[in-house]
Formats: C-alpha cells, structure tokens, sequence
C-alpha cells in the first residue's frame, strides 16, 4: 500500500507507521487521518504483526490537527461533517498500540498519542494542548484523557495556559511511560513489541483490554470485568503451555489459541 502522509514498514513483528508531513510539522489533515486509519486497520488484521508503533520526526509527532484546514471551517460544517469521528479508530485497534514521541505533539498530537496504549518519549518530546490560544479547545479528547493521564491540577495549567510539558515532566505526571535518548525511541519502541510479540496473543489483547475498561466503568464493574475475562483464559492452550512451561522450567511456546 502507497500513501501520500505517512510511511510504513513491518520490523519483525512489529508495524511502525511514521507520520510524514515534515513541511507542516505532521499536522494532521483529513487526508492524513484517513490514511492513517487504513493504516492502522490493515495492520490489526494481519496476523504477522504483533503491535503498531506511531512515530513521526526527531521534531515532531504532530503539532497538532491542521489549523490551516480548520480556519475556514464553520458550525454546521465541523457538527454534520464530524470529521473528529475517524481518529477514533486509533482506540477501537485490538493490537497494541504504541506512540513513539520526538519533538512536539501538540493539541491533535497528543491527543492521538493519549488514544494509543502506551507513550513512550525522547528526551526532546514536548507535550502540551494549546488550542485555547486558537479560541478553542481539546477536540479528540484532550479535555478527558490529559486529566485522567495526569490529574485535575496539571490538566487545567496546560488546557488554560497553553504550556509545554517536557518528557521528564511528562514522565512524572504519568503521561509518558518510559523516556530515552532520541537515538533510542524506535529502539525502545521496537523492544515492547518484541517482548509482546513473544506473549499469548488472546492474553495480550484481554489485558489491554481489561486496562482500558479502567477508563470507562467503576472499580466493583472493572474487577467482575477483570475476574471474568481472567477466568476465561483457563480456556486457552496458552494457559497451559505458560504454566507447564514456568514448572519445568522452560520458555513457553505459545500458539495463540
Ligand atoms: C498547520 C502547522 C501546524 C498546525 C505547524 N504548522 N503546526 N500547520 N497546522 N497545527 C506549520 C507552520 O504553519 C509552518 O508552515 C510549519 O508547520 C513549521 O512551523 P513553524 O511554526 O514555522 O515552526 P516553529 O517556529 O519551530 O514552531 C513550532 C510550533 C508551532 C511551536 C509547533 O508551529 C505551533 O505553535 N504550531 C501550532 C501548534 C498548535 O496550536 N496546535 C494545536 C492545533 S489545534 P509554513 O508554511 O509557515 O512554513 C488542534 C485541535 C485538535 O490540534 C482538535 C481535534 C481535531
């Protein structure tokens, strides 16, 4: 597959798709949003790839939805055209998900890279939700995920003032969930995908998802969930092969079933 706005390449087991808008500091147009989504799509279904990297440039992630695109937008425009409603294919990936951030991620930016699984930062990631300087506000969730990431406090000092987060504060506030030299981030990113392409596939998409219902339910529903979908890999031959495996002390073969 050919794409305009961003490049992608399989290593291993993982799938890395690098936003590729470098004259617009990946500003994130339509036109890169939709392809990014079959990006994204494709590499869910495809058995060989254990999860998907997002990265851009050693200056950006992405500054942000494209300001230039939105300006002449208008009220009816934006409300019947909806065009929010693509990026949230990036949640509704089974797969691991993992945003692998230099440089800026800004409004847009980083709220693609709150809807992945896991952040990881270079040493130069600036993280921050300046749309109010636009007259607007966080539009792909930046509002609830930033506050969720990081607390009431530190939410409202970057949506009200427009401020940049470093990596080290960003790892601090719990934003970010590893930090490393820019040399290293697709190393560091491409390291978690080897490790969880070396686990039981059925346990990795059921963890992932028994995290996310953390977000969305309260403690007594997300245990019952949690013990629930626990319970059901008894089911697997994983199950069996990881802990025959840990008695005899060996390394699993796991077969995904
Ligand atoms: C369109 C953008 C852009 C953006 C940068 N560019 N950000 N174009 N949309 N979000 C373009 C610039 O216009 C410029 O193009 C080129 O990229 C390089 O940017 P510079 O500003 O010259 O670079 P620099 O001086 O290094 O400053 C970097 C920056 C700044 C601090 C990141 O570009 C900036 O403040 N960008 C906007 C950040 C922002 O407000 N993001 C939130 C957007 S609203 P030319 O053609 O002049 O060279 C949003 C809402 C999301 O994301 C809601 C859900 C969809």
């Amino acid at each position: 597959m050919s794409y305009e706005m961003i490049l992608t390449e399989t290593q291993g087991r993982a799938a890395i798709i690098r936003l590729n808008r470098p004259q617009a500091l990946n500003a994130l147009c339509d036109e890169l949003m939709a392809e990014l989504h079959q990006a994204l799509t494709g590499f869910d279904a495809d058995p060989a790839i254990a999860g998907i990297i997002i990265t851009g440039s050693e200056k950006a992630f992405a500054a942000g939805a494209d300001i230039k695109q939105m300006q002449a937008r208008s009220y009816p425009g934006v409300y019947f055209e909806d065009f929010i409603a693509n990026w949230e294919s990036v949640t509704r990936i089974r797969k691991p998900v993992i945003a692998a951030v230099a440089g800026f991620a800004l409004g847009g930016g980083c709220e693609l890279a709150m809807m992945c699984d896991m952040i990881i930062a270079a040493e130069n990631a600036k993280f921050g939700q300046p749309e109010i300087n636009l007259g607007i506000i966080p539009g792909a969730g930046g509002t609830q995920r930033l506050t969720r990431a990081i607390g009431k406090a530190k939410a409202m000092d970057l949506i009200l003032t427009a401020r940049f987060m470093d990596a080290a504060e960003a790892e601090r506030s719990g934003l970010v969930a590893r930090v490393v030299a820019p040399d290293q981030l697709l190393a560091e990113a491409l390291k978690v995908v080897e490790k969880i392409g070396s686990l039981s596939a059925p346990s990795v998409a059921i963890a992932k998802e028994a995290v996310n219902v953390a977000f969305e339910t309260t403690l007594t529903e997300g245990v019952r969930f949690e013990r629930r979908v626990f319970y059901s890999l008894f089911a697997t031959e994983d199950q069996k092969e990881g802990m025959s495996a840990f008695a005899e002390k060996r390394k699993p073969a796991f077969t995904n079933r």
